[in-house]
């Protein structure tokens, strides 16, 4: 049991990043206190996530309602004392040393001893705040991004001497409130700022040595990273004088190298913008500007990981969720070739006389491996977690085979597994563009092989020794839905949902649905859920027995254990009545009546409204795959599950050959309503 149980959070600055961390706080339904210097400037604060939930309204993200609802979560104040309620406070005043040491003594004077200290600083060693509290145990970084209501990434950085148990509960309420934390040491500039700022600082080394102008650097820099900024328009929009700042913090706590360009120091002190204008981009130096921004990349990166302040898994997410990069940089360098990296790198650095990182220089020839599935020993249970959070964790060949590898070493150490995802997705489904790609291409046997992989994965996690507990913290769509349902135990936090959205698309659960869900929670139900595609919260999955358990994010880690502890399952017989009274209804619906008959109204629903909207979504749902799945189900009744999972793997081919699937996974990826040739 956790020593620390976080259920009010304070932040200490109301300003561009505390009021955004407060309002991410109050939006995700937890209570927030947010303090500053005096009223005036607390209530600025709450002026600003008034205007940016404002905002939310004008582009339909959050109706009027929920602004109040959230907007009364948030309580603004300027006396200390309430503090005293906070058992999580996260700082974000000024950056300047005195100032936050300052309000760190003061914390110590106001805060409970249990409480949790967190602080935003972007460029001081979390150490140097934590030494002088009287508890320096509980104090760590909490590093977000601009804006911290938009951006998820967050940096959670432990000292030396940061109490195992604050980090680990301090990073349970970042998943909490829907942040994707990336673990750091105590480092300068953390993570992604180590390559970042620096980033930044060549391009504007490479426009001072004339190698070329803003425009080609900003049109190469795009092109290169694929990202939507340039590195000068982004210094604009961040601004330029953070970008020197940043990089003089960085150059004087690690090498000269890191150091602001002069031109970059010239352009702070004239006090302007940079031009972005001027004649267009030229070609011809595009790729001298693309080599050093990624030789300097690849360097760093692979520095970060020599040094022990991140994982590479961790710096490319860092990248993609942070910085919106569509690659991290040791993706970008396998791409590139390590032996081309390793040149680009050394090019790079020749002027400053550094030498390439171990890490760089042992890299074998065919890629750094990143692991998007890894296996984490989490005390009792063994981990396998799903590493792709800016993808939701979507299962694709690439995540299926480290999967299996993964589960693979993990059962060999003979603990109950924990299978779990990174982010705000448990799994949200597979990879849909795989799917249309083979059917455009007509390489339906890779869509085979990909499914047959997914089963013989499933079997591994249902079929142990030793128990196997799904950790459901957030969306369990599709595949990631089956793979929680092949556990033998599903743990859900309150964020959690469940749904089978397939028949929507023009499929069928092709990993075991049709057959596992039914044994859970019968086959009334599972027609339900799999005709409908209807969502479930945490709460109705438990009540009808399709999760095991509802935990709170803090008890989360805790509740799976005791899960687990209740051993593997032996094959599930299906219910024969619904666990909850609440669902007789449905239950008797889809017990009595057949897809033809509700698709052709002579199924009574007897004004049941929860029923009427049943119906209706199957009207919308391709009738083909609405009847594969009715005989999915219902063959799978009188079959034994192995016989039954067979027979899913069987219809495959009935599944993709018919022209809905193309045409609903196809709509899926233009965001865009099927229109489906059997429906
Ligand atoms: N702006 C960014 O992009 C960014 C990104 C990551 C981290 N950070 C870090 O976040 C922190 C805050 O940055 P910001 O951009 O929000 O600054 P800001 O100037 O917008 O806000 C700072 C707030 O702190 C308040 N404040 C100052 N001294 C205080 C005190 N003693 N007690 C209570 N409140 C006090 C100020 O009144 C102000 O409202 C800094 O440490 C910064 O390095 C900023």
């Amino acid at each position: 049991m956790s020593p620390y149980s976080i259920q009010k959070i304070a932040v200490i600055g109301a300003g561009n990043m505390g009021s955004g961390i407060a309002q991410k706080i109050a939006t995700e339904g937890y209570p927030v206190i947010l303090v500053d210097v005096d009223d005036e400037r607390v209530a600025r604060g709450v002026g600003i996530i008034k205007s940016v939930l404002q905002q939310g309204v004008e582009r339909r993200l959050f109706k009027p309602d929920q602004v109040e609802a959230i907007l009364g979560r948030v309580h603004g104040t300027s006396d200390w004392d309430e503090l005293s309620a906070a058992d999580l406070v996260i700082e974000a005043v000024f950056e300047d040393l005195d100032v936050k040491r300052d309000v760190f003594r003061r914390l110590g004077a106001v805060c409970r001893t249990d409480a949790i200290l967190g602080t935003n600083t972007s460029s001081f060693y979390v150490k140097d705040l934590a030494g002088v509290t009287s508890h320096p145990e509980r104090v760590l970084g909490l590093h977000y991004f601009f804006h911290p209501a938009k951006n998820r990434l967050v940096e959670v950085i432990g000292h030396a001497g940061t109490d195992p148990a604050a980090f680990d509960a301090a990073w349970a309420v970042q998943e909490a409130i829907g942040k994707t934390p990336i673990r750091s040491a105590d480092a300068p500039g953390f993570v992604v700022n180590r390559y970042f700022v620096p980033w930044l600082n060549e391009a504007v080394r490479l426009l001072e040595e004339g190698v070329a102008d803003i425009p080609t650097i900003e049109a190469a820099a795009k092109q290169g990273f694929r990202i939507g900024m340039g590195p000068f328009e982004l210094m604009n929009v961040t601004g330029v004088a953070i970008a020197r700042h940043a990089a003089d913090t960085l150059g004087r706590k690690l090498h000269a190298f890191y150091a602001p360009a002069q031109r970059l120091c010239d352009q702070v002190d004239a006090g302007r913008n940079w031009e972005l204008g001027g004649a267009g981009p030229d070609p011809a130096r595009s790729q001298a500007v693309i080599d050093r921004l990624l030789g300097i990349t690849f360097y760093i990166a692979a520095k970060l990981v020599d040094e022990g302040v991140a994982s590479v898994e961790d710096t490319d997410i860092g990248a993609r969720v942070g910085l919106r990069w569509s690659k991290g940089p040791f993706d970008l360098l396998n791409r590139t070739g390590v032996e081309r990296g390793r040149e680009l790198a050394r090019a790079a650095l020749a002027p400053y006389g550094l030498e390439l990182p171990a890490l760089l220089t042992a890299a074998p020839a065919g890629g750094i491996p990143i692991r998007l599935v890894a296996v984490e020993d989490r005390g009792a249970l063994t981990g396998v977690w799903i590493n792709r959070p800016d993808a939701m964790n979507a299962l694709n060949p690439a995540v299926g085979k480290q999967l299996a590898g993964a589960i693979a070493i993990a059962r060999g150490l003979g603990k109950p597994l924990v299978i779990g995802g990174s982010g705000k997705a448990f799994v949200a489904g597979a990879d849909i563009k795989f799917f249309v790609d083979n059917l455009k291409a007509g390489t339906f046997p890779k869509i085979q092989e990909f499914t047959e992989d997914g089963h013989a994965l499933l079997h591994a996690l249902s079929n142990g020794a030793e128990a196997c507990v799904a950790r459901v913290q957030g969306l369990a769509l599709g595949g990631g839905a089956e793979l929680a349902i092949a556990c033998d135990w599903i743990v859900a936090s309150p964020k959690a949902s469940f749904g089978f959205p397939e028949t929507g698309i023009g499929i069928v659960p092709g990993l075991g649905g049709t057959q596992r869900l039914a044994r859970r929670i019968g086959e009334p139900l599972a027609k339900f859920l799999v005709y409908t595609g209807q969502i479930l919260g945490a709460k109705q999955a438990v009540e009808i027995g399709l999760a095991d358990q509802l935990a709170t994010f803090a008890d989360l880690d805790a509740a799976c254990q005791r899960q687990a502890s209740k051993g593997a399952v032996a094959e599930r017989t299906a219910p024969a009545a619904p666990l909850a009274a609440s669902w007789k209804r449905v239950w008797d619906f889809f017990d009595a009546h057949s897809v033809d008959q509700i698709l052709s109204g002579q199924a009574d629903t007897d004004g049941d409204a929860a029923l009427d909207k049943a119906v209706q979504r199957m009207a919308q749902k391709s009738e083909h795959a609405l009847r594969l799945a009715e005989r999915l189900i219902d063959a799978g009744a009188a079959l034994p599950l192995a016989a039954g999972l067979q027979l899913e793997l069987d219809l495959l081919q009935e599944v993709f050959g018919h022209p809905d699937a193309l045409e609903g996974l196809s709509s899926l990826l233009e965001s865009r309503r099927p229109a489906f040739a059997s429906a």
